[in-house]
């Protein structure tokens, strides 16, 4: 596996590969790979015949008073899991490469309407962050499909708009969640947990599986049906930010009857904010 530290060194890569015809998977990664990044990872080996994985804390999408400076930063332990995998390059670039003017200059991309609401009302810039990072990326490594985690539910759908608005030719591949035993998610910021939290955790997958169940079973109205969910979750300890029954392609809240439908969740354990979502 070659690791890219360069722009130079990685269009070269990516320019030899083009020109023996092949077809290049990407996936973007902040680091601290678990088992959902390997899955992407291994979506991408099945679609393309090189792949390519980013490993960059983007400092575009973390507020003033988040967790930057101890977002965990494991690049030795992805680097070997990398590798494990036969991945053919991975792409380590220093915010001075990607941001050579600073964030105050540099130029951005933003997706109306889907960022306004949900992580995008509590993380103002956030989306900002990510859709102008990827739109770089997508810029340096012209990949012919990228994946990205169902996890991040919004980020996706913000992405394939920016993919379809800005006419990139890639594809955009959605991959499931990848789920501990118990369900809960699998995210970096798992790790921030305390024993207790973590097995606390799970709940909020659980809370969702009721919904959906609801949402099938009652005539309930979908708002007092977030209401009683949130107020399950409080029970248990998390304060959450958001839980709603969404309409899947605005991801606005949805009527009832409306269809298809997402429930979109996020939710504080003590520090830590950890996202779900589930289709119905
Ligand atoms: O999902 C992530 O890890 C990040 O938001 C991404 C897509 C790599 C952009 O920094």
């Amino acid at each position: 596996m070659k690791t890219l530290t360069t722009i130079d060194s990685l269009r070269a890569e990516i320019a030899s590969w083009r020109k023996a015809g092949e077809r290049i998977g990407f996936v973007p990664t902040m680091g601290n790979l678990h088992q959902g990044h390997l899955r992407l990872v291994e979506v991408a080996k099945h679609q393309a015949d090189r792949v390519i994985v980013s490993i960059f804390v983007n400092p575009m999408q973390f507020g003033a008073n988040e967790d930057l400076d101890s977002y965990p930063r494991t690049l030795e332990d992805d680097c070997r899991a990398l590798q494990q995998l036969h991945t053919d390059a991975v792409f380590t670039p220093t915010p001075e490469l990607i941001y050579p003017r600073g964030l105050s200059e540099q130029t951005f991309v933003e997706v109306p309407k889907l960022g306004d609401h949900h992580c995008g009302a509590s993380r103002p810039g956030h989306f900002r962050g990510v859709s102008t990072v990827v739109c770089k990326l997508f810029n340096l490594v012209q990949p012919d499909i990228a994946c990205f985690g169902q996890k991040d539910y919004q980020q996706l759908a913000i992405i394939r708009q920016m993919v379809e608005d800005l006419s990139f030719p890639i594809e955009i591949i959605g991959v499931p969640t990848e789920r501990a035993a118990d369900g809960l998610a699998l995210s970096s910021r798992n790790g921030y947990l305390t024993a207790e939290q973590r097995a606390q955790a799970p709940r909020l997958q659980q809370v969702l599986q009721q919904v959906a169940t609801q949402i099938k079973t009652s005539d309930a109205d979908f708002r007092s049906i977030e209401t009683a969910a949130k107020t399950q979750l409080e029970a248990v300890g998390f304060i959450p930010d958001y839980l709603t029954i969404s309409d899947r392609s605005s991801l606005l809240p949805a009527e009832h009857r409306q269809q298809p439908l997402v429930i979109l969740a996020a939710a504080w354990l003590g520090k830590t904010k950890l996202l779900d979502n589930l289709e119905v």
